[in-house]
């Protein structure tokens, strides 16, 4: 009668648990090391055989009812649990996005203007090449025919990086090694371009410490000044898509290109808006010339070729077309500015979806 009564009660209290921790608290209590019913489990070996018997059967058929309840209910407690935190953690999807957070990303307006000379030079004929920023004596003064003590040295302004016994390394004050290297590698006939950063040891309105250039070079039999011309007005029409373009050529130095000239390009401002091919303002956009003799033999290239090489400055270029009136702003990385004067990544400028 006890053992019938203790089973009852063990049967009761499981039934009335809710949760897994009152579960195994009954576990314990009737089951575990010194539970009331392994107690009684215990005790068997004291009684008369037939009783032991009789008692062990019933103890036992018990113990295997109870676990199989407990872990029923734990099965249904757990997945009552489960569906009780998906609906409170419930994700509306169709709920709008916050307002006020959305920022489209712009592409800046120097990748934008490289990625359109990139792909005119391109079409006009050029492979494209690079050097690295980080530029070596060499590459970037003497094979372009300017000697240690030459005054066009001091005209660059150089950022000089520490020299090892061997070499002295600058970061490059031009694209004009990119020349070089190219004609130390290439064949002949060869046209290439080579867009990328330069550096100045200069800050004011018109100069920034770090710029961008475009590096061109065409070198062929017989290629000659007319050639030079007509590729610097044809890129330029193209590029800002005026047939009407006025452009200056002014002779000028360079101590790699004989002769040398600088291209200005005809501009006026009218209500702070930039009108080209008009006015009487002219803004320097490149340099340019016929390679000098000195840089073929400096880059191992038999001199009985021609080519002409130009240099075209990136910002100037940008500024030009797109109408920024204040060069230090490109790299100023404020985000109402970038917003302005960004490019979309989509051919849409409406974003909205809903
Ligand atoms: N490297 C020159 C500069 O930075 C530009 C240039 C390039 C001139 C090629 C002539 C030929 O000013």
């Amino acid at each position: 009668m006890h053992n019938d009564q203790l089973i009852q009660s063990a049967l009761n209290e499981v039934e009335e648990c809710s949760s897994v921790e009152c579960l195994e608290a009954k576990r314990v209590k009737f089951f575990g090391k010194n539970g009331l019913i392994t107690k009684e489990l215990k005790s068997l070996s004291k009684l008369p055989l037939e009783q032991k018997k009789e008692l062990g059967e019933k103890l036992n058929k018990f113990k295997n009812q109870f676990f199989l309840i407990v872990e029923n209910k734990k099965s249904i407690i757990e997945s009552k649990e489960i569906n009780l935190k998906l609906a409170r953690d419930f994700l509306d999807s169709s709920l709008p996005a916050r307002e006020n957070n959305y920022f489209e990303a712009k592409i800046h307006p120097i990748n934008q203007t490289i990625n359109e000379i990139v792909s005119i030079l391109g079409s006009m004929g050029l492979t494209f090449e690079e050097g690295p920023d980080i530029e070596d004596d060499f590459h970037n003064f003497s094979a372009l025919n300017i000697p240690e003590d030459h005054p066009a040295r001091q005209m660059h302004d150089t950022f000089y990086l520490k020299s090892t016994k061997t070499d002295s390394y600058v970061l490059r004050t031009h694209t004009s090694p990119v020349q070089i290297r190219a004609l130390k590698k290439m064949q002949i006939p060869l046209g290439i371009f080579a867009p990328g950063r330069t550096y100045r040891c200069d800050s004011d309105i018109t100069h920034t410490p770090m710029f961008h250039q475009v590096e061109g070079l065409v070198v062929d039999k017989d290629i000659n000044f007319a050639n030079l011309k007509w590729f610097v007005e044809k890129f330029c029409k193209i590029f800002f898509n005026k047939k009407d373009l006025k452009l200056r050529f002014r002779p000028s130095y360079f101590p790699f290109t004989e002769p040398s000239a600088e291209v200005d390009i005809n501009y006026s401002y009218s209500s702070g808006k930039i009108i080209l091919g008009k006015g009487s303002k002219w803004m320097e956009i490149l340099g340019c010339g016929m390679v000098h003799p000195e840089v073929f033999k400096m880059s191992g290239v038999d001199s009985s070729v021609t080519g002409f090489a130009f240099g075209m400055g990136i910002e100037r270029l940008s500024m030009l077309k797109y109408g920024m009136p204040d060069l230090r702003d490109f790299f100023e990385g404020d985000l109402k500015w970038l917003e302005h004067y960004g490019f979309s990544f989509f051919e849409e400028t409406d974003l909205s979806w809903r």
